[in-house]
């Protein structure tokens, strides 16, 4: 007895993009004072001017669903058609259930799959590689892709190597059938070995069982990740680039995670990318939103007409871990 393959679409592609960016707009001078720092050392060192934090109203399920029905409606796809709601995020604060499943309640779909994937800053990327995946494998006929953050509540504001850095935000994609490739072969990786240059400082049993309960916030070896992610990047984005077949003259735009301003340019110089490739600098005013900075950058880019329909786009994933991820893709 042989059992039915599963047959999908040749192509999938971006069919449409939203993002969600939290009401309160933090200043470099609002985090300075409990860090011993300052506007000129974070600009400098960071790239960043500000960033947006959630108030508690703005939750991760209410970011993603205000990201996602935006996307749904530029992709004039209905709640309903969607199959499967992937949600890339370290911040739902609930081991189990996945946050996903009550997003795809509350935008209407039809009891569509739904799973949340840990994959920190890579985490957009990694989702994008399956939606696609899953699209032209056949078992889905549209998938929903979002990241979202709300990092504000893992990060302690008198941590010197993280208080300027984390934001908060969502982006969500809609992925389906096309007549063009859309969403090119993608280039992953995990290197456990450096497992703990990113996480959070203590897992909660040890944080029950502690005289004084904390929040168990995210800890950095900032400089360790920024050598790494500058150069190991570059060759990462160069490979997926070369697994599309899309030269550099080709390229277009290029979307790196929003990690720090200096490590976008340490790639940008190392891939020797054209003067005439727009580059993502959305780190400047959100900050480092995780899961939700490739599709949050991209949306800006289009929003201020660095990016136009149809332009070949490179994102590059990367973060804890350590976990990364890049594609070629066309701006939907
Ligand atoms: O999203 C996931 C992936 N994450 C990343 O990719 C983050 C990567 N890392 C970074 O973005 C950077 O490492 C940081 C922005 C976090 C830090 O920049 P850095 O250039 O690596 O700084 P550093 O840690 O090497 O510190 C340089 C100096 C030190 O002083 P000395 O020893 O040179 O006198 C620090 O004590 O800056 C000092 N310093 C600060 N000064 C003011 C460290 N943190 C601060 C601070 N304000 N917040």
């Amino acid at each position: 007895m042989a059992i039915a393959a599963s047959t999908g679409p040749q192509h999938a592609a971006i069919l449409g993009i939203g993002t969600y960016r939290p009401s309160r707009v933090i200043p470099n001078a609002d985090v300075v004072d409990a860090i011993d720092s300052s506007d000129e050392w974070i600009q400098q060192r960071s790239g960043i001017r500000q960033r947006r934090w959630a108030t508690p109203e703005e939750t991760v399920q209410m970011m993603s669903v205000a990201a996602a029905r935006t996307a749904l409606e530029r992709a004039g796809i209905d709640a309903r058609q969607i199959d499967c709601v992937i949600v890339a995020t370290v911040t739902h604060m609930l081991q189990t259930p996945a946050i996903a499943t009550a997003i795809a309640h509350e935008l209407g779909t039809d009891q569509a799959a739904a799973f949340d994937i840990s994959a920190a800053c890579a985490g957009f990327c990694h989702g994008l590689a399956l939606a696609s995946d899953i699209v032209r494998g056949g078992s889905a006929g549209y998938a929903l892709v979002i990241g979202v953050e709300r990092l504000s509540e893992l990060t302690d504001i008198g941590d010197r190597g993280t208080a300027f850095i984390f934001a908060d935000g969502a982006g969500a994609v809609v992925v389906g059938p096309s007549d063009e490739p859309g969403i090119g072969p993608v280039v992953w990786g995990s290197d456990g070995e450096q497992f703990d240059l990113i996480r959070q400082r203590e897992d909660w049993r040890d944080v029950v069982v502690s005289e004084k309960p904390e929040m168990p916030h995210l800890i950095m070896q900032g400089n360790a990740v920024f050598r790494w992610a500058s150069f190991a990047m570059a060759k990462t984005g160069q490979q997926a680039l070369d697994r599309a077949g899309v030269s550099l003259d080709e390229l277009d735009v290029f979307v790196p995670h929003q990690a720090n301003m200096r490590i976008t340019d340490a790639m940008a110089r190392a891939m020797k990318l054209p003067e005439r490739v727009k580059i993502a600098r959305d780190i400047a005013d959100q900050g480092n939103t995780s899961a939700a900075s490739i599709p949050l950058a991209l949306d800006r880019m289009i929003e201020e007409g660095d990016a136009r329909s149809g332009d070949t786009a490179l994102l590059i994933a990367f973060g804890a871990g350590l976990a990364y991820a890049a594609q070629v893709v066309t701006v939907p």
